[in-house]
């Protein structure tokens, strides 16, 4: 047996590619928007901000809000006052694509006999909706939320949930994340990480750095 029982992986850029809502959006609205690179990196950037200032703050409120607040700053910033437009964004984010290994790494470490959680800031209905969408609801043991905690990642009460949800001790724990920062809190906490540098991004200069590093979900089963 492996001496890890649990993947744990993060939601938003490690199962579902968030960049998916905006590339929908920009195809079926075109020329409406000057610059959808712009717009998605801004939205993502400002929704981390707003998830990490508000667990400052002690000021939480759920992804879905958040997400629609940063939606709100990113339309202002680019000068689009557009409600239908919004909507549609909020309304794609809801069932974002997964990326298209996803499915197969997940059947892969289940064969494995390895236990298999998603621990997001996603709300349950946010998760639960994504899950539907990519026909991946069954894959998981454990769906966890942040709103368990009231606080967002990478606040330690967020990793404990898996502790406290799967019984287990952080020693048993392989967690998956896409977001640097988020291998940071991951491995702070004790879990050992794996970063999924899909972008080929330079490393987090944070403390707490990733056990592996890989490019997408496909090579998850030569680690785990
Ligand atoms: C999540 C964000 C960090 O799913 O992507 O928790």
């Amino acid at each position: 047996m492996p001496s890890r029982k649990i993947v744990v992986f993060d939601a938003y850029g490690t199962v579902f590619d968030v960049a998916g809502a905006v590339r929908q959006a920009s195809a079926e609205a075109g020329p409406l928007v000057a610059d959808w690179a712009a717009l998605a990196a801004t939205w993502r950037r400002k929704q981390l901000e707003y998830s990490w200032l508000r667990t400052l703050l002690g000021a939480h409120a759920d992804f879905a809000e958040v997400t629609a607040e940063a939606l709100d700053w990113t339309f202002e910033a680019l000068g689009l006052n557009d409600r239908a437009l919004r909507g549609r964004l909020l309304a794609l984010y809801d069932r974002l694509p997964s990326f298209p290994e996803v499915a197969q790494a997940l059947d892969t470490l289940k064969h494995r006999g390895f236990s298999l959680a998603l621990l997001s800031n996603g709300t349950p209905a946010m998760l639960k909706s994504a899950l539907a969408a990519n026909a991946l609801q069954d894959r998981f043991d454990a769906v966890i939320s942040v709103e368990e905690a009231g606080v967002y990642k990478p606040s330690p009460q967020v990793y404990a949930l898996v502790e406290q949800r799967m019984a287990v001790t952080r020693d048993k724990v392989l967690f998956v994340s896409s977001n640097g920062w988020d291998v940071a809190g991951a491995a702070r906490f004790g879990f050992a990480t794996v970063w999924v540098n899909r972008d080929a991004s330079p490393m987090d200069r944070l403390p707490h750095g990733p056990n592996h590093i890989i490019p997408d979900l496909a090579r998850l089963s030569v680690i785990a």
